[in-house]
């Protein structure tokens, strides 16, 4: 497993804001595509482009193009919070959803949606979660696209705990993840502190419901 971390004053000052409890949903929403911009933009350093020959206005242009297929697979909820800024960035990906929760009581991933069509695998599966916890729901994810065939996954996760990101090292081997923040460990109900609270409850104005 390759952990990238972006240290970035900028991430740092966005990341503090959603933190703040009193932080609403509307700017939650906005700050987490702010930092999702971020985090694709590091996840995608390294994508194999071909050649591709254009003419401009002037002249011919020997330039490049992406040559992988590549999947964006939101984990539902919280991860749908990501994929505007990512689909923007990469107009022309393939959306596949997947539909986790983790049970209050045993913090187990629970699978409720999952319709990866059997054969034809993308090359580079991007994970999108904004949290990784325990690391269940990302174990659970990693596994579900390498049985489809995907070559490559990567994870796009906005705060992580050091529990998960080791359960991750032990289980994934050639995962790559890319977070905003490690932060210091998960309390006795498996949140991450300091955390900045339930992120798909944030997202979408179901806070008050628990
Ligand atoms: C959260 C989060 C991850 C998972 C992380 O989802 O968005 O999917 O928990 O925990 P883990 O690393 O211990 O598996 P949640 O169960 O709150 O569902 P939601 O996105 O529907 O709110």
């Amino acid at each position: 497993m390759n952990l990238q971390v972006i240290e970035h004053p900028v991430v740092r000052h966005h990341l503090t804001q959603l933190r703040d409890r009193s932080t609403p949903p509307e700017q939650f929403r906005a700050i987490v595509g702010r930092l999702t911009s971020l985090l694709v933009f590091r996840a995608t350093e390294h994508l194999a482009l071909r050649d591709r020959n254009v003419t401009t206005p002037l002249t011919a242009f020997h330039g490049h193009e992406l040559s992988q297929s590549i999947g964006l697979v939101p984990i539902l909820r919280a991860g749908l919070g990501m994929i505007d800024p990512v689909l923007s960035l990469l107009p022309t990906a393939e959306v596949w959803h997947l539909g986790l929760y983790r049970d209050e009581t045993t913090s187990q991933p629970v699978e409720y949606y999952s319709k990866l069509p059997p054969g034809r695998p993308v090359d580079v599966a991007m994970v999108l979660d904004p949290m990784l916890a325990t690391g269940g729901s990302a174990v659970l994810a990693y596994h579900t696209l390498k049985r489809w065939g995907v070559p490559h996954v990567k994870l796009l996760s906005i705060i992580s705990a050091p529990e998960g990101i080791d359960r991750l090292r032990q289980e994934c081997p050639d995962l790559e993840v890319h977070v905003c923040a490690v932060d210091q460990g998960l309390n006795e109900r498996n949140f991450i502190v300091p955390g900045l609270g339930d992120a798909g409850d944030r997202i979408f104005n179901t806070s008050g419901h628990h």
